[in-house]
C-alpha cells in the first residue's frame, strides 16, 4: 500500500514530465483561470481551447466581460452549449466587478454565480494558492484504483470520504500543481477504461492493479 506523501509527491513529479501544456496555466491571474474553468465544466479540452483563447481576445480583463451585453456574450459563446454557463460567466462578472475584486477565498469564490465546489477549489488552489483538492471523476477514479476504496463515490459517504482523502493528499503549498496532475494523470494515464497501467509509475503501489481489477473502482451504488 503506497503512503499518502508518497503518491503526493509521485504525482506532482508525474505532472512535471507529462503534464499538458494549457495557455489558462501559464497565469495565476484569476480572471482567465476562472474562465477556462467554467468553459471546461462541460467541454473538452481541444473545443474549450478555442473559445477560451476566443473570449480572451474579445474580452481581456473581467471589467471587459462585466460591461458587454448578455447578447454579446451569448454570442460569443455560440456552439459550447449548456448556455445557462454563459449567462452565469456574465452575471458573475458583474458580481466580481461589484465587489472591487476577484474574491480570494473559496468561499467567496463559492459564491459567484454558475461556481460550485469542484471550480471554487479549482481557482481558489490555481490562483490564490489554496490549500482545497478539487475533487471531479477523475479524482473519484484515480483514488478508488491506488487505494482500493469500495465506497461508492455517488454516496453521500462516498463524496465525504473521497473528499477528505484528497484534501488530505492535496499538499497545501502544491495545491494548485497537485489538482492540474489530477486532471491530466485522470485523462491521459488512468482512463476509465484501458487504464495504461503498462506505463503506469504507480502500477506497483496501486491496489486495484495489484488485485487485478482496476475496472471494478470506483464503485458506484
Ligand atoms: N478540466 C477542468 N479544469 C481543467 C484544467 N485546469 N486543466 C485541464 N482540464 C481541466
Amino acid at each position: 500500500m503506497v503512503s499518502n506523501t508518497t503518491f503526493s509527491y509521485a504525482i506532482l513529479s508525474w505532472f512535471r514530465d507529462n503534464g499538458r501544456a494549457l495557455p489558462w496555466r501559464d497565469t495565476t491571474d484569476p480572471y482567465p483561470i476562472w474562465l477556462s474553468e467554467v468553459i471546461l465544466q462541460q467541454t473538452r479540452i481541444a473545443q474549450g481551447r478555442e473559445y477560451w483563447e476566443r473570449f480572451m481576445r474579445q474580452f481581456p480583463t473581467v471589467d471587459a466581460l462585466a460591461a458587454a451585453s448578455e447578447d454579446e456574450v451569448l454570442r460569443l459563446w455560440q456552439g459550447l452549449g449548456y448556455y445557462s454557463r454563459a449567462r452565469n460567466l456574465h452575471a458573475a462578472a458583474r458580481q466580481i466587478v461589484a465587489l472591487g475584486q476577484f474574491p480570494s477565498t473559496l468561499e467567496g469564490i463559492r459564491q459567484l454565480k454558475g461556481v460550485g465546489d469542484y471550480t471554487a477549489a479549482a481557482i481558489a488552489s490555481m490562483a490564490f494558492g489554496l490549500p482545497h483538492a478539487a475533487v471531479d471523476g477523475n479524482v473519484y477514479r484515480i483514488l478508488a484504483r491506488i487505494f482500493a476504496i469500495s465506497t461508492p463515490i455517488d454516496s453521500t459517504q462516498g463524496k465525504h470520504e473521497f473528499q477528505q482523502l484528497a484534501d488530505a493528499l492535496c499538499p497545501t503549498d502544491e495545491a494548485g500543481y497537485w489538482n492540474q496532475a489530477m486532471m491530466d494523470f485522470g485523462a491521459l494515464q488512468c482512463k476509465p477504461k484501458g487504464p495504461g497501467c503498462g506505463s503506469c509509475p504507480f502500477a506497483d503501489m496501486c491496489e486495484a492493479h495489484r488485485l487485478g481489477q482496476t475496472a471494478s473502482f470506483p464503485v458506484k451504488e
